[in-house]
């Protein structure tokens, strides 16, 4: 039976840690890396766009030396009603591992119940697990540490929102959550964060927040899937936009982030994107990297 990644809890601190090492080691160095896929297949599933967890997810494998499928819905016999444990049961005889984008978190929960292989979360309506381990790399290089103040203005019930609440409690760092009251991260995550030992802060005030913090970062309103929401979310989501004064209120040390893709004018300012301060696209560099540790770990 292989071992999933679907959520950030199923890492103990430990482990954590081991990925981000691993990653900023292989970042510096990458010969370190060797083959560890040589022989080896894993499917790259999509029910919804992307450009990063495709393109890093793709390279990554190429370059461990392994095999990545690209598949989307339409290529395979689910569209025409073939069930999700069927379609697991069929990928592990092939496969060794399998990233799935999906729409609704249980079906990585089925296809890690009945693939036998790997299961890996690249995205789905709960969590963004890859994206987080990312950040939490990019904060590490950027020698912001354990004790640092994390702040998340925006959707708070997002799936980055809830995966960095569960990385910030591996970090040891404190998070808080600017968010409408409407949009509170879901209970259960904040109970799992609380197991961890995380420290999470819910508040409407995004300007308070952002006092002193060390990481300011944000995600779009309207996540893939919500379209309908749009004209409530946009309204409820306005007063927590990532922008130059919230950046006043942060450390001058203080870096921005945000896991992309931007629109910027909403949740960002174009100020607060194109600051000197914004390491966002060496955040997004950082998911190849991670995902290399990740796959050799959950690989190996
Ligand atoms: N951040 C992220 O997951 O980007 P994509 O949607 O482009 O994969
Ligand atoms: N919350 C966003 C993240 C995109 C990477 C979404 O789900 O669309």
């Amino acid at each position: 039976m292989g071992r999933s990644f679907l959520s950030l809890s199923s890492l103990s601190r430990e482990e954590f840690d081991q990925l981000l090492n691993r990653a900023l080691a292989g970042k510096k160095n990458p010969s370190l890396w060797g083959k560890p896929l040589l022989g080896k297949s894993v499917a790259l599933f999509f029910e919804k766009p992307s450009t990063r967890t495709r393109l890093s997810f793709e390279v990554a494998i190429n370059q461990l030396c392994g095999h990545a499928l690209v598949l989307t819905q339409n290529d395979l016999q689910l569209s025409r009603g073939e069930d999700i444990a069927d379609t697991g049961r069929v990928m592990g005889r092939y496969l060794h591992a399998i990233m799935g984008r999906v729409k609704s978190h249980a079906t990585l929960e089925g296809l890690a119940r009945s693939a036998g292989i790997p299961v890996i979360n690249g995205l789905s309506d709960k969590f963004h697990p890859c994206q987080a381990l990312a950040d939490f790399m990019t904060i590490k290089e950027n020698g912001i540490g354990a004790g640092s103040k994390f702040v998340f203005t925006g959707d708070g019930a997002s799936n980055v929102a809830h995966s960095l609440i569960l990385g910030a409690a591996h970090y040891n760092c404190d998070i808080t959550i600017a968010t409408p009251a409407e949009l509170l991260p879901h209970a259960d995550v904040l109970t799992i964060a609380a197991r961890l030992g995380g420290k999470v802060t819910v508040t409407q005030d995004a300007l308070a927040a952002a006092k002193d913090a060390d990481v300011l970062y944000t995600d779009v309103w309207v996540s893939m899937g919500q379209e309908q929401e749009t004209e409530r979310k946009k309204k409820q989501l306005a007063p927590f936009q990532l922008n130059e004064h919230l950046l006043a209120a942060a450390k001058k040390s203080a870096i921005v982030l945000h896991c992309l893709p931007a629109h910027k004018g909403e949740e960002i300012s174009e100020a607060a994107f194109e600051s000197p301060q914004a390491r966002i696209f060496d955040q997004a560099e950082n998911r190849l990297h991670v995902q290399k540790a990740l796959l050799e770990f959950l690989l190996k």
